[in-house]
């Protein structure tokens, strides 16, 4: 039995971007009796997630739910759509597109990793110029995709994706756009169909508020015609089989049938409080998070506006200060998780997440932990964040869902 005495009183503050907390609906949902996944009512609940997921990924094209990490679905849209040796192009945002590029590598392609140098490319989104211009040099088509993170979680910088379908068509190149929306998905506006995304790429634990176990690719027809030729080794990770099985509501294999019921509740409250509302709320809630880092005179990892993360804000603490060390302090004692530091950025940064079933007050009660914990690191701060973050959120009088009837 998992020894439970190891938090102290009350719920652990989960801040890190992903996985976010899991709310009690989904909790209780989750917390159903496990059903036969071959029996009359498991059809109706895969056909009721399959379906609805589609919304959320703003497609009319199937999605595959693996039950898998996000990791399992990278692998999946590299090996259902490339062959070995293809050349793809992959963008350097932070530590998972290198992630990416790494397996990619493993896998037996050769992917030319684009970006800018050092640090300045994990402090900007895609270059979807840079990405044209490559893909003009390639006049022979050897480039068979374009791979790219849409919300750099290691970063705090959301990229356009819709200027890089632009820059491809630019080109005038065929290769297949591939995404990582992982961090991104129900939390910052994303539309698979319209953007002309091949494969999108997401998971459980992030703006699905689900814990982890269980991911998505979202496919083309484009990239569903490719996956037809395409001769990198595959079993568990092959679609053709998969989607035509789910067209009954059913898989292949023993699907995660517990994280299924939340992923139905799930969609239940993302679709009930709309879709659009939940992204105003991430904008919102990032946005006072920023002003609040400002305000503590740190330095906002992400370095263009226009690319603000509304899932995390990465923030930088001066030179001489160890960002781990400052989480530790946070972690003892106010019992929260902040999130590390990655790859380039290890020692240097910690992120905020904001995503999921955040709200004002647990914004302000993470803000204040990180305020708290900043000064008795001995961290020299400019201003309150707490009171700028207030001024922010309480600038709005009556949120209209609480409005008295
Ligand atoms: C953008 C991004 N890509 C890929 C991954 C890897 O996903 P997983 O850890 O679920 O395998 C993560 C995990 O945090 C992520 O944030």
């Amino acid at each position: 039995m998992l020894k439970l005495d190891f938090h102290p009183a009350g719920r652990h503050f989960l801040q890190i971007p992903g996985p976010s907390p899991v709310p009690d609906r989904i909790l209780r949902a989750m917390s159903y009796p496990t059903i036969d996944h071959r029996g009359p009512e498991f059809g109706a609940l895969g056909l009721q997630v399959l379906n609805g997921i589609k919304k959320i990924f703003k497609t009319e094209q199937p999605v595959v739910i693996y039950p898998a990490s996000g990791t399992g679905a990278w692998e999946a849209a590299l090996v259902n759509t490339l062959s070995p040796g293809d050349d793809v192009l992959m963008y350097e945002t932070g530590h998972f597109a290198t992630l990416w590029k790494k397996m990619a590598e493993a896998l037996g392609l050769q992917p030319e990793f684009l970006g800018l140098p050092g640090i300045e490319g994990w402090r900007r989104g895609v270059q979807p110029d840079l990405i044209e211009a490559r893909l003009r040099q390639d006049g022979a088509h050897q480039i068979k995709a374009v791979c790219v993170v849409h919300n750099e979680t290691s970063t705090g910088v959301t990229s356009d994706i819709a200027a890089v379908r632009k820059a491809i068509d630019a080109a005038g190149h065929p290769a297949l756009l591939l995404v990582d929306t992982i961090s991104g998905l129900a939390s910052a506006d994303y539309r698979h169909d319209e953007w002309g995304v091949d494969v999108t790429v997401s998971g459980s634990q992030k703006g699905l508020m689900l814990p982890p176990g269980i991911s998505f690719n979202a496919v083309s027809k484009k990239a569903l015609e490719a996956s037809k030729t395409a001769k990198l080794p595959k079993a568990f990770w092959g679609w053709t089989e998969i989607i035509e099985m789910n067209a009954t509501g059913y898989w292949p294999y023993t699907p995660n049938t517990n994280l299924l019921y939340g992923l139905a509740e799930a969609l239940d409250m993302i679709l009930g409080e709309g879709l659009d509302n939940t992204f105003a709320r991430h904008q919102r809630l990032a946005h006072a998070c920023r002003q609040a880092v400002r305000a503590w005179g740190l330095e906002i990892q992400c370095a263009d506006p226009a690319v603000y993360s509304p899932v995390l804000t990465g923030v930088m603490v001066p030179e001489d200060f160890d960002a781990d060390q400052i989480r530790k302090t946070i972690y003892e004692h106010f019992d929260m998780s902040l999130g590390t530091g990655l790859g380039k950025m290890k020692g240097r940064m910690f992120r905020i997440g904001h995503l999921g079933e955040a709200n004002d007050l647990t914004l302000m009660a993470t803000l204040a932990g990180c305020e708290m914990g900043l000064k008795l690191a001995g961290v020299p701060l400019a201003g309150s964040g707490v009171l700028a973050a207030m001024e922010v959120l309480g600038a709005q009088k009556v949120k209209p869902a609480l409005k008295a009837a």
